[in-house]
């Protein structure tokens, strides 16, 4: 797979509008998330919602309004339509934002990227390699960039572990875990169809995060079932067909293993997602183990105002200073194909080589304010008698 070209040598679409101008496409649960990180770009004069889509019009939402009212209330200059083309051919859009549910992305995606837009779309970038694959062909010729969730690697505790542990503060990472995962009570039934699931939904963010942090993997097997077929949600009772439960053992080479636990079958838990406190998307500070030091530090979380739809605001940066995003459609892919095989292992029980890789991340540029690290003793584990 060849690797994206530089932004600036490739020719970044500009605005020809000095406020970048948005369209939503799907306005559910997560469209509110992201109209609190749109908002203050928003009042500053930076962006605005020039179009939203929903392809639901009936009035769903708590107080009997429907999404369309929501939007007009929140956005009152925003058109509304139930057809994504017409945002895509809208000349008043220059970036599209993808909130549809999974199975959509690739083609609303596509789409954009075609019509010469920018383009955010949600996790998975694609339920399928072909269309992963395709899409990222779409995008290394695109005038527009693509940006991809989970926008993790941007978080300033993120980065910050990922210094530490690439200049050897723990030393040779070999081994690693990652945990996210809850009772999937609140979703929407489509999470547990065809092109849901909890790898796409929640695994995701634990593969994005080691992967990010130990580079491409090489190998990936994995147990993963539906444990729990027999769902009820928002009122709804349905059988669940999509993976609910999965532990996934991904091989780095060089005997650097790692592992991750996830499913919509967790109540709660206390441990940390990857010695990172709280999960890897919602930080809350971190512990290091030195072995110089012989305590675990506690770390407080640096930027607690984060938040976890920023790969947003990093877009729209990227897109004033004309620069390639952090967070890149390959590593995108790269989770991809993890989450795919794991899943066609989990069939058979046969691991799978990963075949894709992509470039190292740069967390620099966007690195930490301060290079000092703040901490809190935690627990002198040594015993110095
Ligand atoms: N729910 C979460 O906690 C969460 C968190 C982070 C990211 N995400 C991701 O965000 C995306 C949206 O999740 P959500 O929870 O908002 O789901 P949701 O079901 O609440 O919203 C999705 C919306 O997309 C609309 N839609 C579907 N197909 C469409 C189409 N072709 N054109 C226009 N609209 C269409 C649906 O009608 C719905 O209103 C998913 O990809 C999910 O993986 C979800």
């Amino acid at each position: 797979m060849q690797a994206m070209p530089d932004a600036s040598s490739r020719g970044i679409r500009v605005s020809d509008s000095s406020v970048l101008r948005v369209g939503i496409v799907g306005c559910g649960s997560v469209s509110n998330a992201y109209a609190e990180i749109i908002d203050p770009l928003r009042h500053r004069g930076d962006v605005e919602v020039t179009m939203a889509c929903d392809v639901i019009t009936s009035p769903v939402l708590l107080d009997g309004s429907s999404k369309e009212d929501r939007v007009k209330r929140r956005w009152p200059e925003a058109r509304f339509t139930t057809d994504y083309r017409e945002v895509i051919a809208d000349p008043h859009v220059d970036i599209v934002l993808v909130l549809t549910s999974m199975s959509e992305h690739y083609r609303v995606a596509r789409a954009g990227l075609e019509a010469g837009k920018h383009v955010l779309v949600e996790k998975p970038m694609a339920t399928s390699l072909e269309e992963g694959a395709a899409l990222l062909d779409v995008a290394r010729d695109a005038p527009g960039l693509l940006v991809v969730a989970p926008h993790i690697v941007l978080s300033p505790t993120y980065r910050t572990i990922w210094k530490r542990v690439r200049r050897g503060d723990v030393g040779k990472v070999v081994l690693a875990r990652a945990r996210y995962g809850h009772s999937g009570a609140d979703l929407p039934p489509w999470f547990f169809g065809a092109g849901g699931g909890a790898l796409f939904d929640l695994g995701v963010y634990n593969i994005t995060a080691l992967t990010g942090l130990l580079g491409p993997a090489k190998r990936v097997t994995a147990f993963a079932g539906t444990a729990v077929p027999d769902r009820s949600s928002r009122g709804e009772s349905f059988v669940a067909t999509a993976i609910d439960n999965a532990h996934v053992l991904i091989d780095f080479g060089g005997s650097v293993f790692a592992s991750v636990t996830t499913g919509f079958t967790m109540q709660k838990y206390r441990t940390p997602a990857i010695e990172m406190l709280g999960d890897d998307w919602a930080p809350e500070g971190y512990e290091l183990w030195r072995g110089d030091v012989g305590a675990w530090q506690l770390f407080d979380e640096e930027a607690p105002d984060w938040m976890w739809m920023e790969g947003f605001r990093h877009l729209v940066d990227c897109i004033r200073h004309e620069q390639r995003p952090v967070n890149t459609p390959e590593h995108a892919y790269h989770v991809l194909e993890i989450m795919l095989k794991a899943e066609a292992s989990a069939m058979d029980g046969q691991a799978r080589d990963i075949e894709s890789a992509f470039p190292p991340i740069d967390l620099d540029p966007v690195g930490p304010r301060s290079s000092t690290f703040e901490h809190h003793d935690r627990r002198v584990q040594r015993d110095s008698s």
